[in-house]
């Protein structure tokens, strides 16, 4: 069978092009199981996964959940917020109070950047990294990259723009990895606050000018404004952000070509995208959802194959 070079998934940054195609062939087997009338399938009949959430999260919290009950794992799930975290305890007696009962794969979303190389690092388990801090958001990119594929076929040559608070957001480093790796051109754009110093070191192309990039490419990534993360102003008013880099229909018609719409959710609406294109059929946020769960089935799938574990 073929395999993962990595044991566990920690970021984009440490995959290689062969295992992204893997993940996506894999995706592409699970995605016709969960549309069969019995969506379950027996593969890890034997393995406990913990999803440790010391962040808030919605969508990837569920399509973790439901992965991993479609490939029916033991599933234990714990937030931050209803736990000993709150009595001073650390992140390494937390999960390894965790791993006492016998758990193969920790799922973690951690508001710090790093965190789940550290855990990675200090624990016996395979970590699955759910988002870290500003750092990385792995399987975000992977179902990102996969929708775009799914709509334009090979990404090789294709120009893919991420526009808005690149800044403060972990699914722009992990997209502009995978893209990259697969092949794309990458430009990103935004308020020259929100972007990076030397990102045009990662070989992207840098755009402050949303109308152009729009021109340019053939799909577009439209990042939330993560206002949890600024404690500063990085831009007038929420006002002058939405003229300049939010998308509205009128933006969209005066392209006079069809792009890829891809929003990671939750959508500030009326910031970086309007309600009339958030609910137009170029919405695309709603069907990234089954792939979402696609994708993470297939994660998890391929990193279990790798732990070695004795059959009954
Ligand atoms: C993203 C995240 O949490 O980083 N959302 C998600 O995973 N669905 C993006 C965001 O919060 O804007």
């Amino acid at each position: 069978m073929e395999q993962l070079s990595v044991d566990h998934l920690l970021g984009i940054k440490y995959l290689n092009e062969e295992d992204i195609q893997l993940i996506f062939k894999t995706a592409d087997h699970f995605k016709e199981v969960i549309n069969r009338p019995i969506k379950k399938v027996p593969s890890l009949r034997d393995i406990t996964i913990a999803n440790l959430f010391f962040e808030n999260s919605t969508r990837t919290k569920l399509s973790f959940q439901l992965a991993e009950k479609r490939l029916s794992a033991d599933v234990i799930n714990f937030s931050a917020s209803q736990s000993s975290v709150k009595k001073g305890e650390t992140l390494i007696d937390t999960v390894n109070n965790i791993l006492a009962m016998k758990v193969d794969v920790v799922v973690m979303r951690h508001p710090n950047p790093g965190a789940a190389l550290f855990l990675s690092k200090n624990v016996d388990a395979c970590i699955i990294n759910a988002g870290d801090g500003t750092h990385e958001h792995p399987s975000q990119a992977l179902l990102d990259a996969y929708y775009i594929k799914e709509k334009l076929g090979d990404l090789k040559g294709k120009k893919i723009a991420i526009v808005g608070d690149i800044l403060h957001s972990r699914v722009a480093l992990s997209n502009i990895y995978a893209l990259k790796m697969l092949g794309a051109e990458v430009q990103i754009c935004g308020p020259k606050s929100l972007i990076p110093k030397h990102i045009d070191a990662l070989g992207v192309s840098v755009s402050t000018d949303l109308m152009q990039t729009l021109k340019w490419c053939d799909a577009v990534n439209m990042l939330r404004v993560q206002n949890e993360r600024m404690d500063l102003n990085y831009f007038p008013s929420t006002r002058e952000y939405a003229q300049l880099y939010g998308l509205n229909a009128q933006k969209l018609a005066s392209l006079k070509k069809e792009i890829v719409l891809l929003h990671p959710g939750p959508i500030n609406r009326g910031v970086e995208i309007t309600s009339d294109v958030a609910d137009s059929k170029n919405a695309i946020i709603l069907d990234q959802v089954e792939n979402g769960v696609a994708i993470r089935m297939a994660i998890i799938y391929l990193l279990v194959a790798k732990l070695n574990i004795p059959s009954t």
